[in-house]
């Protein structure tokens, strides 16, 4: 038998896929192909139809999904590596596709009207990070999101699914985000080349991976410890960086966010506005450690800048911030409901904002 000598684990993994295949939410991935991405669409068909086979080359299809990360393996390795890409597939079927779709283009069937959109993974841009602007994500970090969802927004937290299962899909959601970059570079090369050179291929590949595993070596560690506690002196001091920091400028000085669109569009093409800090959810985690990151490395793929430059220099700073944010963040749960009202009367008109000036948003994915 097949997984004879394997760990016990692995053999119930096993037991687990030939369970999951035989049920009937898994068949239509049987039939799927993964769509096309934007940049492919915009080639002729002949160099459409070379760039679709090369990626199909090196990632298979969702029925058979692969991927090169798993060129070197030993062949038995490839295996069980294969098998949990698709105990991964499956799962990703089951619970995510619905929403981010079956090329991860965050199109399912559920997406049309949600706000955020669920995340098109091909771009390879993610926000909720513990690396530097513009940096990718740990593989820990995707972990994190499913592990604890987005609160306020659609995703949900996976928390109750085995550690074994979250892990898979998180391979599987690592595959069609390489698939996605990967399709992209091909396509621009296929563009300006006019054609597919085989021998390119893998050194486009490479780019993409090594950004990845560099991503691994560069969390994002605060550049002062973190207080034991946040005291009001901390809060006040917090409230002053906020006004004079340029965070007002976007979140309005009670950190309410400005209601209208102004802030133009994010990196997947959505209209994009900044958070309301009072909403009581904080979508990248209400950790102190999570905020600071969202304030020191920004928020990729949206308009929210970084702070490094302009905070290292007061790093203190950066703790007080997150003491008025964590303060702001808390007061609809203390009885403190803001105004209500849907439009701040101080928020610029459409496209009259100007935060260009404001932080790091020069090293963009
Ligand atoms: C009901 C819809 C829905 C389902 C089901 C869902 N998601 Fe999401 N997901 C979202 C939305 C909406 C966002 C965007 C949140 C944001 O931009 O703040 C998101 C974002 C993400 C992100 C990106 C986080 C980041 O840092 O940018 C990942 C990764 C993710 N989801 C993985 C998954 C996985 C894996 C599953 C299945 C186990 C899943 N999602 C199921 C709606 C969903
Ligand atoms: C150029 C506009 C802009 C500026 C300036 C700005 N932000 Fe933001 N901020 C945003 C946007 C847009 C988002 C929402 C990103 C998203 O789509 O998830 C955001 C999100 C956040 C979040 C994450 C909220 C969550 O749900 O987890 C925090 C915390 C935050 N901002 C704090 C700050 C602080 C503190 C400053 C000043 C040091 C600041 N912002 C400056 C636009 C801005």
């Amino acid at each position: 038998m097949f997984f004879k000598g394997l760990v016990p684990k692995a053999a119930a993994f096993g037991l687990a896929v030939a369970v999951l295949s035989a049920m009937p939410g898994c068949k239509r991935a049987q039939d799927a192909e993964f769509v096309v991405g934007p940049k492919v669409k915009e080639l002729d068909a002949t160099l459409q139809e070379a760039v679709t086979a090369a990626v199909r080359g090196e990632f298979g299809t969702p029925s058979l999904p692969t991927t090169p990360l798993h060129a070197d393996l030993e062949l038995k390795e490839k295996e069980t590596e294969l098998r949990r890409l698709r105990h991964g597939r499956d799962l990703y079927v089951q619970q995510c596709e619905q929403c981010h779709g079956t090329s991860g283009d965050g199109n399912g069937p559920a997406a049309k009207y949600m706000y955020p959109r669920p995340r098109d993974y091909r771009a390879g841009i993610f926000k909720f990070t513990t690396t530097p602007y513009g940096a990718k994500p740990r593989r820990s970090d995707l972990l994190r999101t499913v592990d604890r969802g987005v609160s306020g927004t659609c995703m949900p937290s996976f928390r109750l699914l085995p550690k074994f299962d979250r892990e898979a899909i998180v391979d599987y959601v690592l595959l069609l985000t390489h698939r996605g970059e990967v399709e992209t570079r091909i396509a621009l090369e296929a563009e300006f080349e006019e054609e597919v050179d085989s021998e390119v291929v893998p050194d486009l590949m490479d780019e993409v991976f090594t950004r990845w595993e560099t991503a691994e070596e560069q969390e994002v560690h605060p550049l002062t410890v973190q207080p034991v506690e946040f005291s009001d002196e901390m809060v006040a001091a917090g409230k002053e960086a906020f006004l004079t920091k340029g965070c007002a400028k976007c979140h309005g000085e009670d950190g309410r966010g400005m209601t209208k669109d102004n802030l133009g569009k994010d990196a997947w093409g959505f209209a994009t506005k900044a958070a309301d800090l009072t909403s009581g959810h904080l979508h990248g985690g209400a950790e102190p450690i999570d905020i600071y990151r969202r304030i020191i490395s920004g928020i990729n793929g949206t308009p929210m800048p970084g702070f490094r430059t302009i905070l290292q220099q007061e790093p203190e700073s950066i703790w007080n911030l997150v003491a008025y944010v964590k303060h702001v963040a808390g007061q609809r749960r203390a009885g403190n409901v803001p105004v209500p009202g849907a439009f701040r009367k101080d928020t610029p008109e459409s496209g009259t904002l100007d935060v260009a000036a404001v932080g790091d948003t020069a090293a963009a994915n």
